[in-house]
């Protein structure tokens, strides 16, 4: 059986009010089959997983850093976050490999520290619309999967979630539409099976980009859609609420 998980990723936003926020809505929340996570900024990791400690929902990290420790100014390391309490952490988000420069191969490196510290990795992947145009999104995605989990064992790669983000939908509005979202994923599930001896079919496929209440129903509907990664509408309690309720 897939986890059917809703993560929230507030990226640069949110302050403590917004963490109280969710911790309150957390304690009402009937827990049910579906993980829900929130990932905050770091400074803001160990107040929420505290207050969200006597729910059923967990806390993430938007990023880890490449190495365990050393002189690295800035960063901070996937056994700082699992001391903070998160269980899970977002790896090669298009954010961070656009604007700062994040190559697969550092991605496979993050991910690979952060198995080893026993926090799931949440491996995004997704093409831009130039390349979605060229009608080349499905081979761009296999290669940036391939490579963003490369030399990694196929028994630790069971434990890994991907999200597949296309970089036209983050933040814009335009969210995939539920055919183009659904075959994406399908892909997704072959290649892990056929090109990395994993069995794909165990593997928590999110979508992400512009999910917010009104289309996460259809999208999750999706066989093949396991669950969202929610930017924008996560920082709103409502609408990360109504999101998760569509989850089922
Ligand atoms: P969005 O962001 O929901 O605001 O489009 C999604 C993401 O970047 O994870």
């Amino acid at each position: 059986m897939r986890k059917t998980i809703v993560a929230g990723n507030w990226k640069l936003n949110g302050e403590s009010s917004l963490c109280n926020a969710f911790v309150d809505a957390a304690q009402s929340f009937d827990s049910r089959a579906t993980e829900v996570l929130i990932c905050p900024p770091a400074v803001w990791m160990m107040l929420l997983a505290e207050g969200l400690a006597s729910s059923s929902w967990q806390v993430g990290g938007q990023n880890i850093a490449s190495d365990k420790s050393g002189a690295f100014t800035g960063e901070i390391s996937a056994s700082m976050l699992q001391a903070a309490g998160a269980t899970y952490c977002i790896v090669g988000h298009s954010e961070r490999r656009e604007i700062f420069g994040e190559s697969s191969a550092v991605v496979a490196q993050k991910v690979r520290i952060a198995i080893e510290q026993n926090l799931t990795p949440i491996v995004c992947v997704g093409e831009n619309l130039a390349c979605r145009e060229a009608g080349s999104a499905e081979a761009f995605v296999e290669t940036q999967l391939l490579e963003s989990l490369k030399g990694i064992d196929s028994d630790k790669l069971r434990n890994v979630v991907i999200a597949y983000e296309p970089i036209w939908a983050i933040g814009t509005g335009v969210t995939a539409s539920t055919e183009q979202a659904q075959a994406m994923h399908a892909h997704i599930r072959s290649v892990l099976s056929q090109s990395i001896d994993v069995d794909g079919e165990l593997i928590s496929l999110l979508y992400g980009g512009s999910v917010k209440p009104s289309n996460a129903k259809e999208l999750l509907a999706q066989n093949d859609i396991d669950g969202a990664l929610v930017g924008g509408a996560s920082l709103n309690v409502e609408d990360f609420l109504a999101i998760v309720e569509a989850a089922g």
